[in-house]
C-alpha cells in the first residue's frame, strides 16, 4: 500500500492547529499547570552565594543601622528578596546577618523570598548546592552552615528555617498585593530581562511594598533612576542603593 504523502500545506495546517490548541490551553486551563510548566522551562536561574557581596556589606554596615536608628516599634525588620532563584541570595543575606550584623541579637528579622519558577523554589527550599554555587563562600562559613554529602552541600536547618519561599510573579499585581511593609527589598538581576513598561510597573510595586524610608538594592547593571523618579539615590561607602522617601505614605 502506498504511503500517503504529507504535503507542506497539511503540515502547516497541523502546526497551526497545534499552536492554536496549545495557546488556548495556556490561556484557559483552570489549574494553570501548563502555563507554569512553560514558565519553569523559560526562566534563567543563574545565581550563587555571595554574588555582588558589596551589597550585603552595605546592608549590615549602612542600611540596617539607618533603619534601626529610625525604627519606632519593636516589630521585626522585614526583607524581601525577589527573585530568589534557587535560594543562594536570601541564604547569603541570612548568613551575612548572622555573621556580620551587630544588631542580630537585638532585632527580629523576617526574610521572605519569591520567584515565579516553582521548580527552582522547590530547590531553594531543599537547600542542596553544587561546588560551583558555594565557591565564593569562605571555608569557615561553608563548614559552619553546610554539611557535605555525596550529593553536594546541604544548607543547615537553621538557615532553611530562616527564609520563607513563596511563588510570586512580579508583573502580576494580584500576586504582589499582599507584600507590604518591607524595610529592604533585594531585586537583583531580574529587571534586565524586563521591558521598560514592566520595569516601571515593578518600581511601582516595590514602592507600595516598602515602608517610608525603606531601601531597594538592584543588580550592578540595573538602575532605578532610569526607570522611575519615585526613589532617592543613596550613595553609601559600600554601594549605591535606592530609598523610598521618608515623607512618602
Ligand atoms: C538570574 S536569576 C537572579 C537570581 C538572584 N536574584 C541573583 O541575582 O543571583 C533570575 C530569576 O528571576 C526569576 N523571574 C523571572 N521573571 C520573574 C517574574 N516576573 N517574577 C518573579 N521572578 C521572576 C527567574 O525564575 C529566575 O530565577
Amino acid at each position: 500500500m502506498a504511503a500517503t504523502a504529507i504535503t507542506e500545506l497539511d503540515f502547516e495546517k497541523f502546526r497551526e492547529f497545534f499552536y492554536r490548541n496549545y495557546f488556548t490551553k495556556l490561556r484557559f486551563e483552570a489549574s494553570g499547570e501548563e502555563l507554569q510548566h512553560l514558565t519553569n522551562l523559560m526562566t534563567v536561574n543563574e545565581t550563587y552565594f555571595f554574588r555582588e557581596e558589596y551589597q550585603f556589606q552595605c546592608l549590615v554596615q549602612s542600611i540596617l543601622p539607618d533603619i534601626t536608628h529610625r525604627k519606632q516599634d519593636d516589630g521585626p525588620i522585614r526583607i524581601w528578596a525577589i527573585p530568589s532563584s534557587s535560594g543562594e541570595e536570601p541564604y547569603s543575606i541570612a548568613i551575612y546577618l548572622l555573621e556580620y550584623w551587630a544588631g542580630i541579637n537585638d532585632w527580629d528579622v523576617e526574610i521572605i523570598s519569591s520567584d515565579i519558577d516553582t521548580r527552582i523554589l522547590a530547590q531553594a527550599r531543599q537547600g542542596l548546592y553544587s561546588q560551583r554555587s558555594v565557591q565564593h563562600l569562605p571555608d569557615l562559613l561553608l563548614r559552619k552552615y553546610f554539611s557535605r554529602s555525596a550529593e553536594g552541600y546541604q544548607i543547615s536547618d537553621e538557615l532553611r528555617n530562616a527564609v520563607e519561599f513563596t511563588r510570586v510573579n512580579l508583573s502580576e499585581r494580584a500576586d504582589t498585593r499582599a507584600y507590604r511593609d518591607f524595610d529592604v527589598i533585594f531585586c537583583r538581576n531580574l529587571l534586565i530581562y524586563f521591558d521598560d513598561v514592566s520595569r516601571k510597573s515593578a518600581a511601582e510595586t516595590f514602592y507600595d511594598a516598602l515602608k517610608p524610608g525603606g531601601y531597594i538594592c538592584l543588580g550592578h547593571s540595573e538602575s532605578m533612576s532610569r526607570v522611575s523618579s519615585l526613589y532617592k539615590v543613596r550613595k553609601f561607602p559600600e554601594a549605591i542603593v535606592y530609598q523610598k522617601p521618608l515623607e512618602a505614605r
